[in-house]
């Protein structure tokens, strides 16, 4: 059976970007492979939470993950950081990550320009990270959103590089995997790319959310002052309100939207009001049992243990055989 790694920064509260892009995915692949989950801990330290705040955001995606869906029993739900190995493999992997391939990444990029002030090594090299918990596991399949591609292109180099210094086919490509045609992309409520926290908060709508916050932030995303001839193509804004519809509401209520467009009869605000309600729809059950799982510490204690074992197993015996491949002797 092939196997499946994919994980979340942990940083807080799990939004809808997060939801449709990547966790869907995890809760149909569970029943088709060899699943391993984990909370990115490790990753969420580039920016430097505090302890408490760590240990929250870790329990919160946690109990997100359960809520909306992924079952321990089928697939290993694991926190990164109780697996040491993944820090071992990162090492290694470094030693064959190069300086100019990580600097060219678009996230570095990114972070360079949004935190000039912290831009550490752990920042550089989080695609060597990244890499290690993929073939930690020797994962083949890597469910996540479309801005993740270049990062797994990256694991598949590091892998096959190892591979290679070491004249060994060890490591296998992983790829990225979604059940649809296309790596979604979820816009956030911004106006210009994708939902993420890291935009701010009024851009995401959390699974978390109550129904008054959703219709606050919905009402408050980015609008023109409407369509003035027919058919007219969508500017980004509108678009992505659009594309939000698609993923949560139903056929009948998008086409009719889009008619209103097509037709120059569209009103904004009804569209809003029907979608906020749309999300608050689709996000009712995970956010009644993110209520009920939250409150279970000693449920919660026994998901993380039972994973941990689970992934330790399978990381220690990579890591075993790549000290012996790399060629770390006992004496
Ligand atoms: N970089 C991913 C994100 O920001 C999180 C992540 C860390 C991940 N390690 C991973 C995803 C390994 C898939 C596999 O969403």
């Amino acid at each position: 059976m092939e196997t499946v790694v994919s994980g979340i920064r942990s940083t807080g509260k799990l939004h809808l970007g997060n939801y449709y892009g990547a966790i869907q995915n995890f809760v149909k692949m569970q029943h088709e492979y060899n699943c391993y989950f984990f909370i990115a801990d490790l990753h969420s330290l580039t920016t430097h939470p505090t302890p408490s705040d760590l240990h929250g955001n870790v329990k919160q995606v946690l109990v997100e993950y359960l809520a909306a869906g992924i079952d321990p029993e089928k697939a290993t739900i694991y926190v990164q950081s109780d697996v040491p190995e993944t820090a071992e493999l990162y090492l290694y992997l470094n030693m064959n990550a190069y300086l100019g391939e990580l600097e060219r990444s678009t996230s570095f990029k990114d972070k360079v320009r949004t935190q000039p002030d912290n831009v550490n090594a752990g920042l550089l090299t989080y695609p060597v990270l990244m890499a290690a918990d993929i073939l930690l596991h020797r994962a083949t399949k890597v469910p996540v959103g479309k801005d993740q591609e270049q990062h797994l292109e990256m694991a598949r180099t590091f892998g096959n590089r190892f591979n290679r210094l070491y004249n060994h086919e060890y490591f296998p490509e992983p790829y990225a995997f979604n059940f649809s045609d296309n790596l979604v992309k979820i816009p956030g409520l911004d106006g210009k790319g994708k939902m993420g926290k890291s935009e701010g908060e009024s851009n995401v709508v959390n699974l978390s959310d109550t129904p008054e916050v959703i219709r606050k932030k919905v009402l408050k995303a980015v609008t023109d002052s409407g369509p003035t001839a027919e058919n007219q193509e969508k500017p980004v804004e509108i678009q992505n309100l659009f594309d939000l519809m698609k993923v949560v509401s139903s056929v009948d209520t998008y086409e009719h939207f889009d008619n209103l467009y097509n037709t120059c009869q569209i009103r904004y605000g009804d569209l809003k009001k029907q979608l906020a309600e749309d999300m608050i729809i689709a996000t009712a059950p995970i956010r009644e049992k993110i209520k009920e799982i939250e409150q279970d510490s000693s449920y919660l204690r026994q998901v993380a243990r039972h994973g941990a074992i689970k992934a330790r197993e399978s990381a220690s015996k990579t890591i075993r055989e790549i000290r012996e491949i790399i060629g770390f002797k006992n004496f």
